[in-house]
């Protein structure tokens, strides 16, 4: 097979599979480490964008989703379900096909950006829309493959996190060292378990010689980790971490504690304009969520919590396509032209 060959096949000695298993791929990972230098003006830092909306779904969640897969098709699996705010279900759906196993997702009933719903369609997964949210979803999706045999493949399924850390690597291997800061958007709160342990091994095996200090950044009407204890009703426009009560609850706290980090709460106004700054200033189109990571970090390096010269990692964890809506709103209806080139250049005020 050509060119970069998947998470699986790329870290073959650090991503743990099952002997002999087939590889379920679409060849993710590898994605883009991009230079960010309006935000590396802004915070007097250096900024780089890990631009996980590359990935073959448009989000970090192929990572995981390969490791997942490939295991569940190993173990004789037939069927699998996962709970979603979109992007997992998106990712679910089409590995699941490549696997050759049926999927089936559980959604918040209107709570899910038309991009994503469009690939979990496209992929012919079962779409389960539930009058509740992500949190109520999660729930179903263990109960069921608890008692049937289907298999879960949210983050709460190791296989998930030992896929999504090979970001860690990737942004090593890229910068020859570990940053200083690495600031991740956080919902179920699987990433940010995910990125550290991707990096306490590396610095474990010493390929890199530290680690980073962990920022996650929640929304701030979904931020049960900024709290320390769950929401019952999360809401916000980043509708990708609407979530009340994080799964990886734990491994979030151990990354934050364990790297001197921090966790924050951006609002919805911060989180579209740092969406909007993104995609006007960097050209980068993330989903409002993604930008959270990015939010935090300004806000962070105005209260002076970011030194001067830091070589700084912001992850944006899926592609602006996913939430055509959110782009949109707010967009001014424009007067259609007639074919003619001196209305170009009127509209154009060229003269
Ligand atoms: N960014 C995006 C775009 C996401 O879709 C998610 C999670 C996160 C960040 C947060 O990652 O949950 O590991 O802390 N989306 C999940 C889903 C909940 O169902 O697609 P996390």
């Amino acid at each position: 097979q050509a060119g970069w060959p998947g998470v699986i096949e790329a870290y073959r000695d650090r991503v743990a599979v099952p002997e002999g298993a087939r590889t379920v791929t679409l060849q993710e990972g590898g994605t883009p480490l991009v230079p960010a230098p309006h935000l590396s003006e802004r915070t007097g830092s250096t900024v780089y964008l890990k631009v996980e909306g590359a990935n073959p779904t448009g989000s970090f969640k192929d990572r995981g989703m390969t490791v997942a897969m490939t295991q569940a098709l190993a173990e004789g699996s037939k069927a699998v379900i996962c709970a979603s705010t979109g992007n997992t279900s998106a990712s679910a759906s089409a590995y699941a096909t490549r696997a050759g196993l049926t999927s089936a997702v559980l959604v918040p009933q209107g709570k899910i950006a038309m991009g994503k719903l469009a690939q979990a369609v496209a992929h012919g997964a079962r779409i389960l829309q539930v009058q509740g949210n992500f949190d109520d979803c999660l729930e179903l999706a263990r109960k069921t493959s608890a008692e049937h045999p289907v298999t879960l493949v949210n983050s709460v399924n190791a296989a998930r996190i030992e896929g999504q850390k090979t970001a860690s690597f990737e942004v090593c291997d890229v910068l020859g060292r570990a940053p200083d800061v690495h600031c991740l958007p956080v919902g179920n709160a699987g990433n940010i378990t995910a990125y550290w342990k991707g990096y306490t091994e590396y610095a474990r095996d010493g390929v890199v010689d530290g680690t980073p200090r962990m920022f996650g950044f929640q929304a701030a009407g979904a931020a049960p980790l900024v709290h320390g204890q769950p929401v019952t009703e999360p809401d916000t426009v980043a509708t990708a971490i609407r979530v009340g009560s994080p799964a990886s609850w734990q491994g979030a706290v151990a990354a934050k504690d364990a790297s001197n980090g921090l966790f924050g709460a951006m609002t919805d106004e911060e989180i579209l304009a740092a969406y909007r700054l993104l995609s006007s200033r960097e050209g980068v189109f993330v989903e409002p969520a993604s930008a959270s990571s990015v939010a935090g970090l300004l806000a962070r390096a105005d209260s002076g919590e970011v030194p001067a010269g830091s070589l700084v990692v912001c992850t944006v964890t899926g592609h602006g396509l996913k939430d055509p809506d959110t782009a949109l709103a707010g967009m001014i209806e424009v007067e259609p032209l007639p074919v003619d080139p001196r209305a170009v250049a009127t509209a154009l005020e060229l003269g």
